[in-house]
């Protein structure tokens, strides 16, 4: 087990970033997506709290991957791949950190916008507001931006999910081993 990606493979806290934001985007996703469907009566509030906290958890954790990334290193794409393939690849993982970052400001932007209620998060730290206060000019905008930067990153993520896929059941090389918990470790580590 080694912390940093090194040339052929990634390394441990990498791979624990990547899938721990997987989880947590599926989950947070799911309830986005559930608890605004739901009748309007007191109970729904925890159900948005807990989305709120649990967004900015990621926000954070988006932070410290981005962070992580910038001091570690990738692994190497297969010989194989053509160039046009390495460069959509890289576009696409640029896309996604993107929304990683996008969609969590989004919603903390709307939360903002609206003012209703402090937003602290696991209800122990007190979030700055993005907008200073009510600001009912963009409340609108702020929602809309977070549902449709939401469905970006379902779209780019199922793009990039078939993309590994690909790699290892077409292609038949190590992309999407290397990135799995566990993934085969050796040679020049
Ligand atoms: C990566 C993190 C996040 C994801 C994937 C996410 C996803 C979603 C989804 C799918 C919805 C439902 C959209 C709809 O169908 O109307 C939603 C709604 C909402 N989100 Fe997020 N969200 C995230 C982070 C946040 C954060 C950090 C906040 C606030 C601090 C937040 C606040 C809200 C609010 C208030 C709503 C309800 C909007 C409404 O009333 O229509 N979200 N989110
Ligand atoms: C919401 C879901 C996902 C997000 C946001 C996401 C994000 C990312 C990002 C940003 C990278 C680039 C890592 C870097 O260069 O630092 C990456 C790499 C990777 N992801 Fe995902 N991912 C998601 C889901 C998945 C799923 C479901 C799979 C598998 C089916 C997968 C397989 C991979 C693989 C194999 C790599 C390494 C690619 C390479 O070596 O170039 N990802 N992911």
């Amino acid at each position: 087990m080694a912390l940093k990606s090194d040339a052929a493979h990634w390394g441990t806290l990498a791979k624990l970033f990547h899938w721990t934001i997987v989880l947590l985007l599926l989950v947070q996703g799911t309830l986005g997506l559930v608890m605004v469907e739901l009748p309007k009566k007191p109970s729904v509030i925890a159900w948005f709290t807990l989305h709120k906290s649990l967004g900015l958890t990621i926000l954070l954790l988006a932070l410290l991957r981005l962070g992580w990334r910038l001091f570690d290193r990738r692994p190497q794409e297969p010989a194989s791949m053509p160039r046009w393939q390495a460069i959509g690849a890289r576009v696409g993982h640029a896309l996604l950190y993107a929304l990683l970052f996008a969609v969590p400001l989004s919603g903390w932007l709307f939360d903002s916008a609206t003012a209703l209620r402090p937003l602290v998060w696991w209800g122990v730290v007190p979030m700055p507001s993005l907008t200073g206060g009510a600001a009912p000019a963009i409340k609108e905008i702020a929602q809309e931006t977070h549902e449709w930067l939401f469905w970006t990153l379902v779209l780019v993520a199922a793009g990039h999910a078939a993309a590994a896929l690909v790699h290892h059941f077409v292609d038949r090389d190590d992309v999407l081993r290397r990135m799995l918990p566990g993934g085969r470790r050796g040679g020049a580590a």
